[in-house]
Formats: structure tokens, sequence, C-alpha cells
């Protein structure tokens, strides 16, 4: 019954596809702005220090684990640790299914404010219109919400539904090219700004005095988000390496570039919004809707060539969050078919369909609806929207990542993961010593320091 495993064509297919996973929402509207409510500089610092220290060890981590199975998150777990693991594995699965489910709602808006600046562009931006309450009515309406999200649940679906090497691997070829032009595009504009000089400053001019405590550990815990590790799916897309592949090299490539994309989002933006007289006081009133509420009038009222750039970056938004849902959507997909034998077709469309049911009500959590806008869990958080994406970040890929450091550090051998990671491609800078130093000891620790921390009650969603 067992169907022949799909692999990515190649090296570039493999980084580029598990690059489309990490770039994301994470790198474009959740890095920048917490960034900003930490201050800048320092924390710019600490979240370097965490994603190389916690991060590309983990990343080789669940590779390799992938890897050495050939099966997604739950039969790798089980394999690489004992049995029991495989309970990890599902722990994985599920906070894919859920991340997914509300995921696409923020993918929703995307669509909505590129559709909205085409208008924009070709008609001239309404004079007086405020954004907010644009941003408002859109979240707010019930119908349009369902129908943005409905769509951007299809088109995930129809990218895994083809498979990893002709769907997942093919979009990320095409689209992954197309945003860094666009990126480049947008960094040249953007560092010609008379802003450019304050927002460089803000982001690479340490001062410790100003980051606040927590900010350490929502550095560490944006570091998880933003490179998709604490819940199998690099497990799984590691499951797709063939045997002559570095999985030193294709970490190394996937942590620089999703880190590259997150500094250059932040720079862009935070010249944007230097350049205009007033802006800084203003975002930070709404530091969560700078990238829907701060930047769409600023395309049209700031920025050169805005009519041309306005556009492309909501695009550009929307294909990094395609590569993402794909990869969330082929975590739960991939589990279906090798511990339930159902065909890639059927998985795939039965999950997409399954995760849909929950992604209405993330839809229906800014409009009003009751129970599911009023929902509250966790304290302060409001709606299923924001108790979904508390529960997830902040307690499901921690706990989770925690795990697979102790799987990859102390239930494998040493003599397992060191034929894993020393395969005979591996790059020069590697030393496998310091690897395991750190999978054993530094990112167990570290993870742990978050966990302790949600449970004292430090928020870092
Ligand atoms: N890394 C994605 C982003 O920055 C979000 C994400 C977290 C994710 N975990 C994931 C994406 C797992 C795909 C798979 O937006």
């Amino acid at each position: 019954m067992s169907q022949p495993r799909d692999h990515w064509s190649s090296n570039t297919g493999l980084v580029l596809a598990a690059t489309g996973s990490a770039i994301g929402l994470g790198n474009l509207w959740k890095f920048p702005f917490i960034t900003w409510e930490n201050n800048g500089g320092a924390f710019v610092l600490v979240y370097l220090i965490c994603i190389a220290a916690v991060g590309l060890p983990i990343m080789m981590a669940e590779l390799l684990i992938g890897r050495r199975s050939q099966k997604s998150a739950v039969g790798a777990l089980k394999e690489a640790a004992g049995p029991a693991w495989g309970l990890i594995g599902g722990w994985g699965v599920l906070a894919g299914f859920i991340l997914l489910s509300y995921y696409t709602v923020i993918a929703g808006w995307s669509l909505y404010y590129f559709a909205q600046s085409l208008g924009w562009s070709f008609g001239g931006y309404p004079a007086g219109m405020s954004a907010g309450d644009l941003f408002d009515t859109q979240v707010g309406n019930a119908g349009l919400q369902l129908m943005l999200s409905l769509g951007f649940s299809i088109g995930t679906i129809a990218v895994v539904y083809f498979g990893v090497s002709r769907g997942i691997e093919r979009i990320a070829r095409i689209f992954l090219p197309i945003l860094f032009g666009i990126l480049i595009l947008l960094l040249v504009s953007a560092l010609g700004m008379s802003g450019s000089g304050e927002a460089l400053g803000f982001i690479f001019r340490p001062n410790f005095g100003e980051l606040p405590r927590e900010g350490i550990l929502e550095a560490l815990g944006h570091s998880f988000f933003t490179l998709s590790l604490g819940m199998g799916a690099m497990i799984t897309y590691g499951s797709y390496i063939s045997r002559k592949q570095s999985i030193v090299k294709a970490a190394g490539a996937i942590v620089a570039l999703d880190t590259l994309i997150a500094l250059v989002a932040t720079i862009i933006m935070f010249s944007v919004i230097f350049s205009v007289a007033g802006m800084s006081e203003e975002v930070g009133g709404s530091t969560v809707g700078m990238l829907f509420i701060s930047l769409p009038e600023l395309f049209y009222t700031e920025v050169p060539f805005g009519v041309l750039l306005g556009p492309l970056f909501y695009v550009l938004v929307a294909l990094a969050a395609l590569t993402s849902t794909i990869s969330l959507l082929e975590v739960v997909t991939s589990y279906v078919i090798d511990e339930h034998g159902l065909t890639r077709n059927k998985a795939t469309v039965g999950a997409g369909m399954a995760i849909f049911v929950f992604t209405i009500f993330a839809a229906l959590s800014f409009t009003g609806t009751p129970f599911l806008s009023s929902l509250e869990i966790f304290e302060g958080k409001v709606g299923w929207f924001s108790n979904a994406d508390h529960f997830v970040s902040n307690w499901m890929l921690p706990t989770g990542g925690f795990f697979i450091t102790v799987a990859a550090g102390w239930m494998m051998t040493r003599s397992t993961t060191e034929s894993e990671l020393l395969d005979g491609n591996e790059p020069r800078w590697f030393h496998y010593g310091a690897w395991r130093f750190f999978i054993r000891f530094v990112a167990p620790v570290a993870v742990a320091a978050i966990i302790i921390a949600v449970i004292t009650g430090v928020d870092f969603s």
C-alpha cells in the first residue's frame, strides 16, 4: 500500500522550499512590530544570538531526524527516540493544524490589501480616508473574511495536492526569486528615503538599557516561530531529502536567508515610518497594525513610486504567506499519508477541509460573532484567533522544540547524529562537537527558560 516517497529534485529545491516555509508573516508582520515594541537595537542583537545558538542547531536536528527516517513528524520521532515519542510528533501535527487554521486569516488580509492597493494605484488614494477605519471595516466584515480565507485555503490545498517536487518545490522555485526581487526594489527605495539613517540606527545600535526584560524571551520564542521550528515542519521537509544532500549546508542557508529577510523587511518598514513626521508616535499606538494600517497610506502619500511599490508589497506578503501555509498543510497531509495510508490527493483535500472548519472560527473572531469574538481562555486574549495564537506560540512550539532537542541530543546516539551531519558534503565552518554541545545543553536550557517564563506569566505572543 505504501506509496514511493517523493524527494526534492535538488539541494536548491529543498533550500528554497524550506526558506519559503520559514519566511512568512513572522518576518514581514510579526518581527518588525516586536522589534518596535522592544526598542530596536539590543532586541535585534539578542534575537540574532538566539537564532545562531538555538535556532541553527535545532534546524539541523529537525532536518536530520527527518532525513534519517524518511518519515513525517510522528514516524520520524518514534524512530529517533522510541515509540512514546510519537506523541511529540502528534503534538507537532496538532500545532501545525491549529497554526494553519488562523494563519490563513492574516494571509487573507494580504489579498484584500493587494486588491485595494491595485485599486488605489489606478484610481488614486481616497483623500481623507482613515486607514484605521478601513482596517476595522474589513476585519469586521464576516462575509469578506470568509471569502478571503477560503480563497487562500484553496490556493494552499491546490499546491500541496501536486506533491513535494511538482507542487511545493515548484512554487518555491518560482515565488522566492520574485519575493527577493521585490524586496531588493523596496530596500533600494527605502534607503533613499530621509528616515533611513534613523531606521538603521534604531535597528542596529544596541542600547541594553532600553531592552525590556521579557524582550529576551520574546526574541527566543520568535526565533522558533520564524524558522518554523518546534512542530516537525522541518522534520517533514527533511524526510524528503536524499542522502546526497548536506543537511548542514541547507540549514545554514535557510537560517541565513530567513534572518536576512526579517532584517530587510524591518529596514524597509522603519525607513518609511521614520521618514514621515509624527508617524513614529502614531505607530507606537498600534504596532500590530503596522503592516496593514500604517503602511498602505504611506505608499500613496510618501513613498516615491509608491503606486508601483504598494501593490508589489502586498503581493510579496501574500506570496511569503503562501509558501508558509503550504508547508503547514504538508505537515498534516504527510502525517495522514504516512500513518493512515491515504493517497496524497485524499489526504490533502481531507486535511485542508478539516482545517478550514477551524479557519471559519478564526475568521469570525473580529466580526462581533457571539462566542467566537468574545471567548477568553487566556487572560487578556479576546476572541478565538488570539487564544489560538497564544496557545500555539507560547505553549506548543516551545514544548515541542524542547522535546526535539532532547530527542536529538540525548536519545539519539552520538554516532547516529554524527554520521548524518558529517556526510562528506558538510561545509568547513561546521564543527560536530560544537553542535552536540549546543543541542544537548545550550538549546534545551534556553527553551526551558521560555517555558518557565510562560508558566510564570510572561506573555510574548
Ligand atoms: N515561519 C513562519 C513565519 O515566519 C510561521 C511558521 C511557524 C510556520 N511554524 C511553521 C510555517 C511551520 C510553516 C511551518 O511566518
